[in-house]
């Protein structure tokens, strides 16, 4: 939610930023702008509704030069999308500038304060509050370094932002509080960024900064303090590693699909060196709490969204191999929930970004309960993978369509390696689970080649509004993310039920214009599935079946079959996931829609 991006360094820097922002649009993109200053202390100030091509296509015009400059790419919280409500926000007498992630929830109480000392107000968002309160300080002690401070301390709510100022043309003010921050450096170049990807083209030397940290920025120099303006340290650089080729299109029209067609090898990434050929599990990430893995006796699995489905597939993956009980939820609902929580529980927090504000409040939450805190994380260095005592990566790369793709597949295939790893017994539906997750790729692969039929598939079906996804166990969580992935890229309305609970009301909805795709996998639960398919038949409902079954009997029963490639119920739960993904895609793009930045959404959702 929000990108933000800062640069200082001796030559121009307007590309760098517009780069950078471009980067950074998948956290937002309905309106940006950046902030110039160059060596007179003359600023220039280019604000647009809209996203990044249009802000650079209205910069081509002026062709602004200079080696300060703050930039901002927004998802609109306080104010509709407008080029006033955009960022930079500055203060009275433009000599402060600021551009700012998050919700200051206390930004009405600070704005009555500075309108009755005379301040004025031209926007409706909550972050123009913070360059006229550092405006107010800076006026009673005259250090734009302590009146940062000073206004940081008043400012309720979550927080990454970066100043500039005509007062100290050589400086960005930078400080985080629950939304993340990372400082980059070159010999003759200093970026600071929402996220490491978007400035890992320029330099893979980083300080990631940590919550209340204050960092004042100088080419020369970076020197961090705490809120009472002690110096803590030197911004402490370590070097990431970065497939920069993630944060471009190739030949691909858009990220979605580019990103749907890495999954096989996202797979073999994500079991790369942790299933051996001789199906050895070995987890690196967790070598080092192996003593408390082994006296849990309960797992809470948080997660959001997407990857709050792929934990639900977690639950099934580790009760049945590793026979732990597991429960599941909302990161938003349990950080409100009073539950019981023992020592002997594992926490396990699951994100793509490892920014979500609900699993990292979920995280906080039992910060002193003195349980196991694991994180399955694609995104490396992010908060939650800091924040967890241990964890495993997805190593699914750069995930930039908003819709998550490949980072799912990758969640369910280290859960499925997890579950193994807990695994107490080694017996036949172990070692066929490791088998399974190692021809897992190939399987994919043939679902990708599929991609065509499941093309002319949507265009039979462009026509209808609502859409049904219904499955059992395994297949349950992923009629649930089939859905979300096709209500958020196409807009259609799609719920997605367990096949079970259809009696129990959801089939009062059925008729000749509600489809419905069954997902029924070969074994025990495939007649039950079955079953409802027919009385949803019976009531007169079109049925896409997908299955891994070549059952001559229902052939004719069903409107029309996607067949994909024979596994185990574990692993068909990624290859159906893939033909479901492509069917959202091509449902999205047949549509005309914006498939990588849907309207409203925006990846990483760093504000409650
Ligand atoms: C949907 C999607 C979201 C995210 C959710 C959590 O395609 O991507 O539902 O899964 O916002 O985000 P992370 O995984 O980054 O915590």
């Amino acid at each position: 939610m929000c990108g933000i991006i800062g640069y200082i360094g001796n030559d121009n820097g307007v590309d760098y930023v517009l780069g950078g922002l471009k980067n950074l649009e998948y956290r937002g993109y309905d309106s940006s702008g950046i902030c110039i200053i160059n060596n007179s202390s003359q600023t220039n100030l280019i604000k647009q509704v809209g996203g990044i091509d249009k802000l650079v296509q209205k910069i081509k015009i002026t062709k602004p030069n200079g080696k300060l400059i703050i930039g901002h790419t927004r998802w609109a919280t306080h104010g509709k999308p407008s080029t006033q409500n955009a960022h930079p926000h500055f203060n009275n007498d433009r000599s402060i500038f600021i551009v700012h992630n998050g919700i200051i929830e206390n930004y009405l109480e600070i704005k009555s304060k500075l309108t009755s000392r005379g301040y004025k107000f031209i926007s409706e968002t909550d972050s123009e509050v913070i360059p006229n309160l550092v405006d107010f300080y800076y006026k009673k002690v005259n250090s734009l370094s302590r009146a940062f401070r000073m206004a940081l301390s008043d400012l309720k709510g979550t927080y990454a932002i970066c100043l500039v100022s005509t007062i100290e043309p050589d400086k960005i003010f930078v400080s985080r509080l629950g939304s993340p921050l990372v400082i980059g450096k070159t010999k003759d170049k200093i970026f600071v960024s929402s996220d490491p990807s978007a400035i890992t083209n320029k330099t893979k030397t980083v300080s990631f900064l940590n919550d209340f940290d204050i960092a004042e920025v100088a080419l020369k120099k970076i020197k961090i303090f705490n809120q009472k303006g002690n110096k803590v340290s030197s911004a402490k650089f370590e070097t990431i590693s970065h497939n920069d080729s993630q944060n471009n299109l190739g030949d691909w029209p858009n990220y979605m699909i580019k990103e749907i067609n890495q999954i096989p090898e996202v797979v073999e990434l994500a079991i790369k060196g942790r299933l051996g050929a001789n199906h050895q599990i070995k987890l690196g990430g967790l070598d080092d709490v192996s003593t408390q893995l082994e006296h849990i006796d309960r797992i809470v699995i948080v997660g959001c969204g997407t990857s709050y489905y792929a934990g639900l597939i977690g639950e099934y993956l580790i009760e049945e191999f590793a026979n732990i009980p597991v429960e599941v939820e909302l990161s938003s609902e349990f950080k409100y929930k009073n539950e019981p929580i023992s020592r002997s529980t594992c926490l396990i927090a699951i994100s793509q970004s490892g920014e979500t504000a609900d699993t990292i409040a979920a995280l906080n939450k039992v910060k002193d309960f003195g349980v196991l805190k694991l994180g399955i994380v694609n995104s490396i260095g992010s908060t939650i993978s800091r924040m967890t005592d241990a964890g495993v990566y997805c190593h699914a790369g750069n995930e930039r369509s908003v819709a998550s793709t490949k980072a799912f597949i990758a969640q369910v295939t280290v859960l499925s390696l997890l579950a193994l790893r807990l695994a107490k017994t080694r017996n036949k539906s172990v070692d066929d689970l490791m088998e399974d997750l190692l021809n897992l790729p190939d399987k994919i692969r043939k679902v990708l080649d599929q991609s065509e039929q499941i093309q002319k598939l949507v265009h039979k079906y462009i026509k209808y509004k609502n859409f049904l996804f219904i499955g059992r166990k395994y297949n349950y969580p992923i009629a649930l993310e089939g859905a979300l992935k096709l209500k958020e890229v196409s807009y259609v309305h799609a719920e997605g039920y367990s096949a079970g609970e259809m009696k129990h009301g959801p089939i009062a909805l059925i008729d000749k214009s509600f489809p419905t795709i069954v997902i029924a996998t070969k074994g025990d639960l495939y007649k039950k599935t079955i079953s409802n398919l027919l009385e949803i038949k019976s009531r007169g409902g079109p049925i896409i079946l997908i299955t891994n079954f070549q059952d001559q009997k229902i052939k004719n029963m069903v409107d029309d079959i996607v067949y994909v490639p024979e596994s185990g119920e574990e692993t068909a739960v990624q290859i159906i996931s893939v033909a479901l993904q492509l069917f959202a895609y091509y449902f999205s793009l047949a549509l005309g829609k914006n498939i990588d930045k849907p309207r409203n959404l925006a990846k990483s959702v760093t504000v409650e």
